[in-house]
């Protein structure tokens, strides 16, 4: 009877714990910290987050604006992924030096690369200033303007509350415009590559692995911070020096097991958990599969060049990988939706909900909630299909229209901003395109664009297209365009030489330029209007939805959706069943990597050092029972951002590096089923073996601190 009881208390426990959820690290304290302690935790919230005391917030800077690192020595070192560093590692890149196939170690502290741009940011201090921000907010009448009286207590708030000269302060909303966090950070800005496996270990298994379980991709790169004497972020200088953390992980060399705990502390991008099912609709029928589309377009051309013509295949690598990746991800969240019934899930929830809302009596407040998300979403398709199109047509996939798109913003420059605005843009363009032309090439562009422009005359929304589109044909558009003097830089620095009248003239006379104006005069006169509008009107849903949720269901935790801050998130190392008779468990070896192998294949070859290594068993002190372990899973909720965040251990040792998730979970962002959502992390021990046996770098390893947390 006993052992019943407990049983069932575990199970209950457990349930719970599987629910997902990205907390705020100033808020642990109550349940989070005891269900985290139920799962195994042995340290404290307060050993996480403190103000008054080092905790492991400070070894976890967001790296470069979209990945996590953290800090794993006294010396700055810097940990984050293969995929994080690849764009530093690339353009360090040349085909006499090429890090990323051959990878690149630093065995001397003088050999490590400066990266410019590039910059670590560190979490300070978490506020709650929603009263501050939210203060007198409540009695304007419309929604412009309230939105715009908050940006105003945002700004204000921003200014005063009180920092250090080298600080900033940043401010963020939580449960969509329900609660404000203000952030005091620092920023440093001389980041160094200190080393990077060759993409056959970095990026094993490259585009076919990507979002795969199971896997075998050791995906890591190291970093150093430098700063000046005084400790403080400083620009570039050669008289800087290693960064002196306040506090650094140290690294277990123990390994991990089925059901022991794990948090991955990090700072996820974006996710939308609590969407109405119109909305999860729409994505699934309607956007996810226009975007696929478009992609699948430019990455066929691309591939085709890459594969051919080695140059083209440097020059395309961080472009390439980044499209990808999320065409990628758009088709397996969508099967994963429709797999686990979202939307139908969704929508009795919804029912329930509205119950929930008559039976408090609160229909007044958020009686027609649900019916105007219907309304107001089902208007917004149309807007929102033609968005998607001209986002990633012109914006995001043919370089030289997203190029040309900000000659147009010259132009309505000129217009808003007067002379000279118009001159320090121009400037500051005709200067600062030199890196992207470097890896421009017009003939594989022309082709993307070919492709792309044909989609958009044929497939997006009829009624909001220029009439010089309306029946025009693909190739002889691109004939036409690719005369443009902005497919080199040459010819761009010319268009934009002469004072703005000149300039103006030239670029009315410009192919490119008049496509693009077209299209976007159109966009800003037939879509955006109507689209910001209605936007409007449903985060103002949104909003109120969300309060409604956390007014109505107080039993249950809701956790905020990611917003690019700082979060934890705890589960347990755990394989998954995708199908039935489909087993998952949870760990690989590099015995995998060699099942994987194809000699000389551009995703799966495995360089022979690696092959000697395994071959004479030759794993020092990080292999296991004779077996090399390489990357595990977990069921922490993770997103985009969430890349290169550490995976901590009960006792806030780093076991992992977070990098992925699997295939049939990628729809976590949106639904999250805690059956088959699992986060894909890399065995710090992978990590230190590639390190030590593979590259040699005693250095590095010497300065990490080492530890035993499993041993007695
Ligand atoms: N899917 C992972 C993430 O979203 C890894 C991406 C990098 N790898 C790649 N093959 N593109 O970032
Ligand atoms: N690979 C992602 C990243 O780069 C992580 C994820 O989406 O799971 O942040």
């Amino acid at each position: 009877m006993k052992n019943l009881k407990l049983l069932l208390l575990l199970f209950i426990v457990s349930a719970q714990a599987q629910q997902g959820g990205m907390w705020i690290p100033s808020l642990l304290n109550g349940m989070n910290e005891k269900e985290m302690k139920s799962l195994g935790m042995k340290m404290s919230a307060s050993d996480i987050y403190d103000v008054n005391k080092s905790s492991l917030k400070d070894a976890v800077p967001q790296f470069n604006g979209g990945c996590t690192s953290e800090v794993i020595s006294p010396k700055g070192l810097l940990l984050t992924n293969h995929h994080c560093g690849f764009d530093a590692i690339q353009n360090h890149s040349s085909v006499e030096h090429d890090y990323l196939t051959d990878g690149f170690w630093a065995y001397k502290m003088e050999d490590e690369l400066p990266n410019e741009g590039m910059v670590v940011t560190f979490i300070v201090k978490i506020e709650d200033v929603t009263k501050q921000v939210l203060s007198g907010v409540d009695a304007l009448p419309s929604e412009k303007d309230k939105q715009a009286k908050i940006q105003e207590n945002i700004t204000a708030l921003s200014a005063s509350f009180p920092k250090e000269s080298w600080q900033e302060n940043k401010i963020r909303t939580f449960y969509e415009g329900n609660q404000y966090m203000l952030f005091v950070t620092e920023t440093y800005k001389d980041i160094r590559l200190v080393g990077a496996p060759p993409s056959s270990i970095g990026k094993f298994g490259s585009d076919t692995d990507n979002w795969v379980w199971p896997r075998h991709t050791g995906d890591f790169s190291l970093f150093r911070i430098y700063a000046d004497k005084n400790n403080r972020p400083a620009n570039y200088s050669k008289d800087n020096v290693p960064y002196v953390p306040k506090t650094f992980l140290p690294v277990s060399l123990d390994g991990v097991k089925d059901d022991d705990f794990t948090m991955v502390f990090g700072y996820p991008g974006r996710t939308t958990e609590y969407l109405p099912a119109v909305a999860i609709a729409q994505i699934v029928n309607e956007l996810n599969p226009a975007k696929i589309e478009i992609r699948d377009r430019a990455l066929k051309v691309e591939d085709g060049f890459m594969r051919k013509d080695n140059a083209v295949k440097i020059q395309y690598a961080s472009k390439y990988a980044s499209v990808a990746n999320y065409w990628k991800k758009w088709i397996g969240e969508s099967q994963g939706l429709k797999k686990s019934n979202a939307i139908a899930i969704k929508r009795k929830q919804e029912a329930a909900f509205q119950e929930k809302i008559n039976k408090a009596g609160k229909q007044a407040e958020y009686g027609n909630l649900l019916s105007d998300f219907e309304k107001n979403y089902t208007e917004i398709a149309p807007y929102a299909v033609a968005r998607e199109y001209f986002t990633e047509v012109v914006l995001r996939n043919t370089e030289l229209l997203s190029t040309t798109y900000k000659l147009y913003q010259l132009e309505q420059i000129l217009n808003t901003k007067g002379e000279q605005a118009f001159n320090d843009r121009k400037q500051n363009l005709s200067d600062g395109l030199g890196d992207f032309y470097k890896e421009f090439n017009k003939e594989v562009d022309e082709k993307v664009f070919e492709q792309l422009i044909d989609l958009y005359i044929t497939k997006s929304p009829k009624q909001f297209l220029p009439a010089s589109l309306q029946n025009a044909n693909a190739k002889k558009l691109a004939a036409e365009v690719y005369q443009s003097k902005a497919s080199n830089y040459t010819g761009l620095k010319e268009l934009l030489s002469g004072d703005s009248k000149t300039v103006l003239a030239n670029l009315n006379n410009d192919a490119a330029f008049k496509l693009v104006k077209d299209i976007a005069d159109a966009y800003f006169k037939n879509v955006a209007p109507k689209y910001d509008e209605l936007n409007l009107k449903i985060t103002a849903l949104q909003r109120t939805y969300m309060k409604a949720q956390l007014e109505l269901n107080k039993d249950s935790r809701l956790f905020p959706d990611a917003n690019s801050t700082l979060r934890v998130t705890y589960g347990k190392v755990k394989g998954y069943e995708p199908r039935d008779a489909t087993v998952f468990t949870s760990m690989t070896y590099l015995d995998g990597a060699m099942e994987k192998y194809i000699p000389g294949d551009y995703e799966f070859d495995v360089p022979k050092k690696l092959i000697d290594l395994y071959n004479n068993k030759d794993y020092g002190q990080y292999g296991e029972k004779g077996k090399m372990p390489v990357c595990f899973i977990g069921t922490n909720h993770t997103t985009g951002g969430n890349s290169g965040s550490p995976a901590i251990d009960a006792k806030g040792n780093l076991i992992g590096l977070n990098f992925d998730r699997v295939w049939e979970g990628t729809m976590s962002d949106i639904y999250y089923d805690p059956a088959i959502c699992r986060n894909v992390m890399v065995d710090i021990r992978y990590v230190l073996f590639i390190m030590d046996k593979f590259a040699g770098a005693k250095n590095l390893i010497d300065e990490l601190k080492l530890v035993h947390p499993k041993r007695k």
